[in-house]
């Protein structure tokens, strides 16, 4: 083969051969990430960062073709290295907002298991690689707090996984650091180890809804990752969910599961585009684990996909 064609070949099996099926309000990518989450900049070009040593980006100008331009610390982020417990370890599950021209980029460190976890803040004008400065640390957990800092969400800092779930903390919109240390729990489950994770709060109309990741992440074919989703008018607390349980009792909505070759969706974001609210997570399939992208319809005021 032709070594022009074998490069090709080799790059489109790094960014992944973007595909769209076209059913009703569904795009599903395979671009191989996990934990992503989505930001459109002033000129319309899609960013996807994910979970990677150094966090991986990746841009697209039509939310479908994807390609991985390099990471948001291409030189390491050494002062996460006493959380992950290795140099340039995986960061994790990364919130991107872009506002006023600043990406803002909150991310996890922590290991597997382990409570000794931060989230950690970064901002860049251009989203490039490389561009991010490091904002320092926001808040972190030790084995002595009954959560974990991770799943970062903002400006309402919602984080949290296993434990006693799903907490929030408030972050100042102008320093991106937390306004007060109170802490405030959003969702909890006993059943299944407690596995609720990767919370992200989004308004809609009226209501404020947490989306949460139950049960079990990256297990390969094995995941059991499903998305959930309960709802408050504040996006302090009281969330329910459509049949009335309260978050904080186990309760969660589905939103999406494992269903026809798709296993374990979870890690999601939401995202309001022009064409309406995005939900974009990572799912399993033999092969790895890639980027699901779905439209929510929000109209019976529960998002369905
Ligand atoms: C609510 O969701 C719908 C999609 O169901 C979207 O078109 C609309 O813009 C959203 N409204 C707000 C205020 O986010």
């Amino acid at each position: 083969m032709p070594q022009f064609m074998r490069s090709l070949l080799l790059l489109l099996a790094f960014t992944g051969v973007a595909y769209a099926v076209v059913g009703p309000g569904t795009v599903t990518g395979n671009t191989a990430v996990a934990d992503p989450t989505m930001c459109k900049d002033s000129s319309g070009t899609y960013y996807v960062f994910s979970t990677a040593p150094g966090i991986e980006i990746r841009t697209s100008p039509d939310r479908t073709a994807w390609t991985l331009i390099g990471t948001v610390f291409p030189d390491g982020a050494s002062w996460t290295d006493q959380y992950t417990g290795t140099s340039n370890g995986n960061l994790w599950a990364p919130d991107c907002t872009y506002l006023d021209g600043q990406f803002y980029l909150y991310y996890a460190a922590s290991s597997f298991g382990s409570q000794n976890s931060a989230i950690f803040f970064a901002k860049s004008s251009t989203g490039q690689p490389g561009s991010f400065t490091n904002e320092g640390l926001v808040t972190s957990t030790s084995s002595s707090n009954n959560y974990n800092a991770i799943d970062p969400n903002n400006w309402i800092l919602s984080l949290g996984s296993f434990w006693a779930g799903i907490k929030e903390m408030s972050l100042s919109s102008s320093t991106g650091k937390l306004s007060s240390t109170t802490v405030t729990s959003l969702a909890q489950r006993t059943a299944d180890s407690g596995a609720i994770e990767a919370s992200v709060i989004f308004k809609n109309g009226s209501f404020y809804y947490l989306f949460t990741s139950w049960d079990l992440c990256c297990k390969g074919v094995d995941s059991t990752y499903n998305i959930r989703v309960g709802r408050s008018t504040s996006p302090t607390g009281n969330f329910v969910d459509q049949s009335g349980v309260a978050l904080t009792s186990g309760g969660g909505t589905l939103v999406l599961g494992t269903h026809d070759n798709i296993i374990g969706p979870g890690g999601q974001d939401l995202f309001l585009d022009n064409d309406g609210v995005i939900m974009v997570y990572h799912y399993y399939t033999a092969s790895g684990s890639f980027l699901g992208i779905n439209r929510l319809d929000f109209s019976t005021g529960w998002p369905v996909r």
